[in-house]
């Protein structure tokens, strides 16, 4: 399927790289590009042949944040009432792991973009920054919450209030982003496709599963994130992919998992 704003392809038959295409704008996400992101992603993530996603942008602009142009002469009503920027939430809830290779700007909604990504991997060149305290307003994609867990709250506030712009290696030091991914372009994204091809070996009820338990740290309390953790790790007992994975090691063996 063609897309004006995004293209998506398939590096791997088990993999789905969707690039940010709106280069004259630094990929700003207007409504349009959102609904397309939205869109190629949850295809993906309903695809059986699909294990996992990596979202770029260019060398340039990973994105550089909700289109001004489009939110300057919104009302609060019609905020309000049409939810704007409820529908970006539905990335977060994706199944699939989804990597962020950032190379350029990643500001105002493109950070939040990417720290609604699972992994973050950042090329030398990236630059992020929440800068929407310089133009009368806060972050409104989840930043001063992910932010917050990401980098904790000193730096955080910080960054919010002062909209300073920040390094891939001050994102990498502060644990941000996973490392800094080697000089040369599309460097990045080539690392991010091994990647999502490294997970794409695994079994993908486990790897799923991984990501659930990770992200229930954010919502839960450490003894209810450790009952829950249990609780999955038990129920992968029932699966075929961990007979075939520790029956594999114990035959010295490569595992054949059937997600299954
Ligand atoms: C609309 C944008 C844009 C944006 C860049 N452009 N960012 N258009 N929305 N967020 C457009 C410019 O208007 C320009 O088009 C073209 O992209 C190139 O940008 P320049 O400014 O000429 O490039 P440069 O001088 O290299 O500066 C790059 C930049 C700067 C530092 C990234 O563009 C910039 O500061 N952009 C805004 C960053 C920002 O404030 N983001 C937060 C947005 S608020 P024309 O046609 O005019 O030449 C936000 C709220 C989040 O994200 C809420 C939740 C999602």
């Amino acid at each position: 399927k063609s897309y004006e704003h995004i293209i998506v392809s398939r590096p791997d038959p088990s993999v789905v790289l969707v690039t940010l295409n709106r280069p004259k704008a630094l990929n700003a996400l207007c409504r349009a590009l959102f609904y397309e992101l939205n869109e190629a992603l949850q295809e993906a993530d309903s695809d059986d042949a699909i294990s996992a996603m990596v979202l770029t942008g260019s060398e340039r602009a990973f994105a550089a944040g909700a289109d001004i142009k489009e939110m300057k002469d919104k009302q609060y009503a019609d905020v309000y009432k049409n939810r704007f920027l409820e529908h970006w939430t539905a990335i977060a809830n994706l199944r699939k792991p989804l990597i962020a290779a950032v190379s350029g700007y990643a500001l105002g909604g493109g950070c939040e973009l990417a720290l609604m990504c699972d992994i973050i991997l950042a090329a030398p060149n990236a630059k992020f920054g929440q800068p929407e305290i310089n133009l009368g307003v806060i972050p409104g994609g989840g930043g001063s919450q992910r932010l917050v867990h990401a980098i904790g709250k000193s730096r955080a506030m910080e960054l919010t209030l002062t909209g300073r712009q920040f390094t891939a290696q001050e994102a990498s030091d502060w644990g941000m982003v996973s490392r800094v991914v080697g000089e040369g372009e599309g460097e990045v994204v080539k690392e991010a496709i091994n990647m999502a091809k490294e997970i794409a070996t695994k079994s993908q009820i486990a790897v799923q599963a991984g990501k659930e338990v990770v992200n229930a740290a954010y919502e839960l309390t450490l003894q209810e994130g450790l009952r829950f953790e249990r609780r999955i790790f038990h129920g992968l007992f029932a699966t075929n992919d961990q007979k075939e994975g520790m029956t594999a090691f114990v035959e010295k063996r490569k595992a054949n998992f059937t997600h299954s």
